[in-house]
This record gives C-alpha cells, structure tokens and sequence, in this order.
C-alpha cells in the first residue's frame, strides 16, 4: 500500500514537472493581449508556447475555451484540433454579443507526449457591432462658429448615476479629432483620436474602460475637438471630410444591482469654446489660458451661459472598432542644449529628431505670449533654419494668464523636429522647462539590431526613429512640412523593414482596408492614402509605378512577416484590381503609359561620371514593377487556393517579361538603361532568362565600382540594390555600399549628424549647404528600406515563403564588411527569435534561439562547403555553432 502510494506521488510530480514545462503563454486576441473593442465576428486567437528547455518542441494539439466574462457560464468548449497551428485560430462557437466581453484559454499537447494546463486566462471584449447599437446622436457646437480661426469647441454634459456602479465603457469617436473627459480627468491616455481613416467610409471609434473614472452621485462627461485630419488644410486645401466637427459618445454603465444605463450625446449637451483658439495640423496650436474655463468637464461647473450643442444628422454605418494601435506618448528628451545662434535667437536643441511636441513649464504676467518654432536642423552658420517645412508653419503659441507656474503642451497638431526656436520670454531660458516628448501609434518593439561598427549602430537608430516618426496613425511620408500624407510608394518600400522593429501587423492590417477603399474603381491606386488628393485637379490622381504597387507588395510582406492568411484574403481583390488596371493599360503586354514618378530622387546626374546616366526609364521600371506584382498576386492566388486566377496570372506574367525582354534587353543581356536600379530591378523580379543573370549582375557591380562604391538609386530601386548583390554572390558589394560615408550613400547623412533618415541623400551637402527647401526633409523612412537588408542578411534572421510568419525559420548571416559581430534578436508571432555571431581570431561563432512550435534551417558560413554553408535543419531551443573556414576564400571576377 504504501508502496503504491509512494509510486503514485512520483508519478505525480513527474506529470507536474511535465506540465509545468509545456505552457501556452501570450494570448492574444486580433493579436492584442485583452482588447477591449473588437467588431469581428469570429475573432483570432494566438498564443505562444513555452516549453524550459526542451529542445524541437512542436505543438500537436489545441483545445479552446471560451467563458462569459461574468461568472463560468462555458459559451464555446471547442473540440481538441489537432495541428500546430497556434496563431489567429478563429473562434468557432455561437454567435458573440455586441459589447459583451469574453474570457478564453487554451491547452496545447506537444510533440513529445506533453499536455499544458489550461493556460492562465485573457479576456476580450466586443465592440458595438451594429450600427443599431449605436444610441448616440452627432452633436456639435450650437454657437456660431469663427470658421477662420474655429477655435476649438468644448461639448459637456452633467449626469447623475444613482447606484454603485460595476462597470463603465465609453465608446467615442468623432468627426475631426476628439479628446474626452470625464470629471475632469482626459479618458485613456491616446492622442489624435479617432485616427485618420478613409472616413465617410471607414471611421473608426474608441472604447474605454472607464468605471473608475465614474463614482455614485453627480459626474460630468464632456470632450473638446480640433479639426484634425477632418477639415484641417492638408495639401493646400481645408475641409477634406466636412466643414463641421461633431461628437458622437456613448456610455454603458452597469450598476452592481445588475441593472444597467446608457448615457449618449444628444441634444442635452452644451457647447463652448475656451483655451485652445487655434490648432492646425500644418500650423500648431495657440492656446489662450486666460480664455480657460476653469473645470468645465467637472460636475461642479456653472454651464448656464453655454449654448446648447446642435445634433447632427449622420449616419453610422461607417462605424467600426479600432483595429490599430493608438498613438501614444513614448519617450521623453531633456533638453540637451541652448543655443544662441549668430542671429541671436533663443535655441534648444533636444538631441534627437523627433516627432511630437514640446511641454513648457512657466512663470509670467497675464498676456505673455510664447511661441516656440520648430525645425530639424540649423543652418551652416548655426542659425535656427525652417524654409525646409514650406507652408507648415509648425509653430505653437502660448498666452500665459499670469499668477503662478502655468503648464502647456499643444492639442491636436505635432511637430516633427530637433530644435526649436522659443521667443517671448524675457530674461534666460531655464531649459529644465522644456521637455520635448516623442508621439506615435502605439506598436510593440519586436526587433534589436547591432554590430561592432557604430555608424551601423547609428543607422539603425536613425532607422528606427524615421520609423517612429512618421508611424503616426498611417505611414506618412515626413511629419514635419506641409504633406504628412499616407505616400504609397514609401510605405511600400518601407514595410518589411518596419515589420523587423515593431510589429506593425495591425497598423498595416487597419491602412490597407483605407488602400482598398480608396483604390479608384479602374483599379488604380491612389498615391496618397487616405487619399485627400482626390479634390485636386491632378492629371492622374494614382497608377503610379511602384506607389500603387503598395496594393500588392504590402499584403505580401505582412503575410511573409505574420503568416496572417486572412490578411492576404481581405486584401486579395485589391491585389487583383490593381494588377488588372496594369493589363487594361498596356499594348502587346507593354505597359508604357501613364504618369510616374520613376525613381524617385535618384542620384542625380551632375557630376555623373563617364557621360553615363543614374536616369532609369521610368516605362522600364514599370514594367518591372508590372511583372512584381503579378508575380505577388500568384503568390497570394496560390496561397489561397485559387488555382485558375494562379493559372491565368503565370500565363500572364511570362508574358509581360516576355514584352519586356523585346523592349528594353538587348540579345547579349544589355539592358536599355544601364543604371544600378535598372539591373537591380531587373535581377530582384526575375525579369532576365537564367543564363544571363550573371552576366547582369556583375554589370551591377561594375557599375557600382565605377561610381567609387557608391549608390545612385531612387526610392525603387534603392530597396533592392543590396539584395540583387548578394543574391548574385557580390555580398562584398553590398557591404561596401553599405559602409561607404561619403555621398551618395547611407552613412553620409550620419557623418553630417543625422539622428532619423533624410529624404534626399545630400539632404545637406559635404560643404554645410542644404538642398532646395522645396523638397528636403531630414525624417522620411523610404531609404531606410536596407534595414531588412540588415536583418535578414547580416543576420541572416528570415522566414520560408511555405512557413510564413517565421514558423519556417531562416537563419543564414552574410559576413563582411569586416564586422566582428552582429546581434539580432526578432519578436516573431511564435516568440523570440535570436541570431548572434560573432569573429574571434580565426573562428565564427553563431548562437540563435529558435521559439517553440517552429523549425530553423541554419546555414553556418562553411566555404569547404560547395555551397558555402554547412546547412542543419533544427527545431525551437538554443543553439552554437562554429566554424573555421566562413572566409569565401573565392575571389569575384573583376567585372
Ligand atoms: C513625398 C514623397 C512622395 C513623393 C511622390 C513627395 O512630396 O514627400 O515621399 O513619395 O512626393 O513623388
């Protein structure tokens, strides 16, 4: 007896061990941990699986639960599913409940006999998900507006909630942008909500969880609302989306007795203007604090002199929930220095180019105004320098009303700058009161880059902080002149790189859906999105080369960087359209009409060398682009099953290489313009036959090698140009473009002390001068499309087409550039992913970390290996690898 007890309790710590090996960690819900405002019918459910130790982990099995939130109440015991799928499994149970939340876990089985507990709990909670759940009604200002200033208004409301309350959420959104209260205190803690969104189409509103804002007796709700991207100037004209700002809030209080009460905007509300008499995106904001109204979103406040607010009459079919990160306040700079330039201004330089604004502690007399200016750069002499913003004024204005330290930061604008320009205030500047704060939508770090060269590091850094910069709500172009648009062709060159250092699954997963519902009926897509070009009087407002091709390469790097197939799906007819619109528009395959903005601030031709031009055809480069994407809608027709659109669209795309053979390559494999885009293109698509790619190549190299090591591309061919290189065995090449830092080149603009990267690459010139102020901006993301250069071939960090998502792992480091080390680490869906080597003396160490529930092939540098690697295929754990012969000891041909 007591034997078999003592074998039992064995047996039962053995088993306990066991589990507490195997967990599934990290649920989320449409890849968020516990959202609070989810619309999709059948929603997503990923997790991650942990497992100590253990090596080649792979998940067998799942089971899902899922409860009411209140109580146990099971709504959905989902079957055991065999499988190792553990990212966006949707929920399959009966049909879930607008605003109701929702608690899940799982269970996962591996493939080494192992079963998880149930994993620790996480919640979700839907959204309104019928536009009949919507009680509200618009509401706007009843007062006659200043339609030149439109101060901005202020809409509150008394309320009395009489029972002890249990649970709060207010569900928000607005035409312009809106910054809610509730007794005083802001709700939540994001800016320039709702967002920028196609917005008759697709306006997207907030949810909050705000019961402990709330309390028993007498509350107020309120929000104030500034123009926004609704009716601000953007390009050169105001009002894009309407004239009007509206409000449209509901709250749902749920009282401890069970029973419930909905507060809504209506027309009960009253409106005033106060403090904040001006705020442009462009322009900045002036607020006006002896025009403060004191408390007014308190319960206490006297409202008897405001005037009723005015209900408005739309509609609420273009609600949905938001689906992407809000933009939120990050990091914070001291200033690092003041400045007093030769012109004798007040300056504060805070170190770093960033985008957000600037918080001013102050002491002074009622009426003192202070303005501070903002900029990126000084000019050669050291003076504050902005002609580069153009019409963007991007400047805040401060009224003190006197009596005591007064505390400001500007509403509903931001600016993009280093330094700023502060007059008004008498006397010195005590820097210890600014503090310049950093915005951007609200995405979760996933990537860490760096090597023993710190321009690199710096690189990086400047990568990242283009990125930050202009990730505000949609991917814009700069954030600081007067254009701040959602340009299609930047983000299209800049999406995988922006996928290694934050997840922006979401953030594209939301822009997209604006792609597609701005996309012209022709199939053309616009070339800015949201597309607020559509009022001008452009000759084609979209078709672009390469802007439009965002509709098909977007889709594709999120699918190769997340393996999210309903992204590919939702996106599939956009893909389509576009493709289509390229074959509508071309003769005999040829797609050689329409407006382009071919390669885009490419090397220009000056001190070209040898008469030889860096000018690329812009048809040719089209009909590359042409063959790119089809070749990426075959791709998505095969992932999704549709074999004959698969069928149709190969016919076509060998054809439409065919046609560009003919057209721009010569029998020998010239190829027409003999420029490092040209061939780079041409050897990134697989536009030339087998046979002639090394011939093509090596006039890559050549031409590379002519310019002194140094780049000439654009915005196209820029992103491509390393990788045409060391696919083709001119690694060495690409390393030295790479490290070059005399112009052009990426390095150049950090030597000159760029901390984000510039749109141009002599952005300023070796000898202190700046570009034409009609185009040149010091915090645009387009070349920092090398980023994933560095990832995936320094680093050699990479996922197989088959195994998208990073479930197939890559890991295959390129070395050179005489690196001692390069360090990646990658948040990928399953976890974390790491690839570290390093050189010492005469041998190669590689460590990686491979996530449970994925595979790796590793290819160790080997050159007594044929292929140069010496390939191992492994599972999730922790591995070592060394190697003594990584030195290509082959020599490339000098071209
Ligand atoms: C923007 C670009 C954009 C381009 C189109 C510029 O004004 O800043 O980045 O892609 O126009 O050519």
């Amino acid at each position: 007896m007591i034997k078999n007890l003592l074998a039992l309790t064995l047996h039962l710590a053995i088993t306990a061990t066991c589990f507490a090996q195997l967990t599934a960690t990290r649920l989320l819900t449409e890849n968020e941990s516990d959202p609070i405002s989810v619309d999709t019918k059948a929603p997503r459910f990923s997790w991650q699986i942990t497992a100590g130790n253990a090596k080649n982990v792979l998940q067998t099995a799942y089971k899902i639960r899922v409860y009411a939130a209140d109580g146990n109440r099971l709504v959905w015991d989902g079957n055991k599913v065999a499988g190792s799928q553990s990212i966006y499994v949707p929920y399959n149970g009966p049909a879930l409940t607008s605003g109701t939340a929702y608690v899940w876990q799982v269970m996962v089985w591996d493939n080494q006999g192992h079963v998880s507990p149930w994993s620790k709990k996480a919640m979700w909670r839907m959204g309104l998900t019928s536009p009949s759940d919507w009680k509200a009604s618009w509401i706007g200002p009843g007062y006659a507006g200043d339609t030149v200033n439109k101060p901005s208004p202020m809409l509150r409301k008394n309320i009395t909630l009489n029972k002890n309350i249990k649970s709060a959420f207010a569900y928000i959104t607005s035409h312009g942008l809106y910054e809610a209260r509730i007794n005083g205190q802001k709700v939540g803690d994001a800016y320039l909500t709702p967002g920028w969104t196609s917005y008759h189409k697709r306006l997207q509103y907030q949810v909050y969880d705000v019961t402990t804002l709330l309390k028993k007796g007498q509350n107020a709700v309120g929000a104030q609302l500034g123009s926004g991207w609704y009716r601000s100037t953007l390009v050169s004209t105001p009002n894009h989306y309407g004239k009007d700002v509206g409000l449209l809030f509901q709250l749902e209080v749920t009282y401890t007795d069970g029973t419930h009460e909905t507060i809504i905007s209506d027309g009960s509300w009253k409106s005033a203007k106060g403090e904040l008499r001006y705020a442009e995106i462009y322009n900045g904001a002036t607020i006006d604090a002896r025009m403060a109204q004191k408390d007014w979103a308190k319960s206490g406040f006297d409202d008897a002199n405001w005037t009723p607010v005015k209900v408005q009459n739309y509609g609420k079919d273009n609600l949905i929930a938001t689906y992407n990160e809000p933009v939120k306040k990050h990091e914070s700079f001291k200033a690092l220095k003041l400045i007093t330039p030769p012109k004798g201004e007040k300056v504060i330089d805070f170190g770093q180019n960033l985008v957000g604004w600037v918080q001013l502690k102050i002491n002074g007399n009622a009426g003192d105004s202070i303005k501070i200016s903002h900029t990126e750069v000084l000019d050669k002499a050291g003076n504050f320098y902005n002609e580069n913003l153009r019409g963007a004024k991007a400047q805040n204005t401060y009224i003190l009303k006197g009596g005591g330290e007064e505390y400001f930061e500007p509403q509903f604008t931001w600016q993009g700058f280093r330094y700023i320009k502060v007059e008004g205030i008498k006397g010195d500047i005590d820097r210890d009161n600014f503090t310049a704060v950093a915005v951007y939508s609200d995405m979760e770090p996933t990537g860490t880059f760096s090597t023993s060269n710190p321009m690199l590091n710096q690189l990086q850094h400047n990568i990242k902080w283009g990125q930050k910069g202009n990730f505000l709500d949609v991917p814009t172009d700069c954030p600081q002149r007067d254009e701040r648009l959602g340009w299609t062709g930047d983000a299209q060159v800049f999406s995988r790189t922006a996928s290694f250092n934050m997840n922006v699954h979401n953030f594209f997963t939301k822009w997209l859906k604006d792609v597609a519902a701005d996309q012209n009926s022709n199939g053309s897509v616009p070339h800015i999105v949201p597309d607020v070009f559509k009022d001008h009087d452009l000759t084609e407002n979209g078709g672009a080369t390469g802007w439009s091709d965002v509709a098909t390469v977007v889709p594709w790097n999120m699918y190769l960087a997340y393996g999210d197939k309903d992204l590919l799906q939702n996106q599939y007819p956009s893909m389509k359209a576009w493709v289509d619109y390229m074959y509508d528009h071309s003769k005999n395959n040829l797609w050689n009409t329409g407006w382009h903005f071919g390669d885009w601030l490419f090397y220009t031709v000056d001190n070209d060398l040898d008469g030889t031009s860096a000018i690329t055809s812009k048809y040719l480069i089209a009909q590359c682009f042409y063959a790119y994407s089809t070749q990426l809608l075959i791709n998505a027709a095969n992932v999704l099953g549709n074999k004959a659109d698969a069928d149709k669209y190969a016919k076509l795309l060998q054809q439409v290489k065919a046609a560009y053979l003919n057209e721009y390559v010569t029998a020998n494999g010239l190829v027409s313009s003999d420029t490092q885009t040209a061939y780079t293109l041409a050897l990134a698509f697989d536009m030339l036959p087998e046979g002639i790619r090394a011939q093509a190549a090596a006039r890559l190299a050549g031409n590379i090698t002519r310019y002194g090591n140094h780049l000439t591309t654009g915005f196209l061919g820029t992103p491509y140009l390393c990788y045409a290189l060391s696919r083709f065995g001119y690694a060495d090449v690409a390393y030295k473009l790479l490290l070059q830092d005399t112009y052009p080149s990426w390095l150049y603009p950090i030597k000159m002390g760029a901390t984000t990267i510039w749109e141009r690459w002599d952005g300023i010139k070796p000898d202190g001068s700046f570009e034409t102020p009609t185009m040149n901006s010091y915090n645009h993301y387009a070349y920092g499309a090398i980023g994933d250069w560095m990832y995936r071939v320094i680093s050699g960090v990479d996922t197989e087409t088959d195994g998208p998502g990073y479930k197939k792992i890559i890991i295959k480091p390129i070395v050179g550039g005489n690196l001692t080390y390069a360090n990646a680490a990658y948040e990928t869906p399953y976890g974390k992913l790491t690839s570290n080597w390093k050189i010492q003396g005469n041998t190669f160490y590689l460590d990686v970390e491979v996530p449970a529930n994925t595979t790796a092939t590793i290819y160790v540098p080997d050159f007594n290996q044929t292929a140069g690697y010496k390939k191992q295929q492994v599972g999730s754990g922790s591995y070592h690898f060394t190697s003594k012969s990584y030195i290509n000891p082959v020599k490339h041909a000098k071209p």
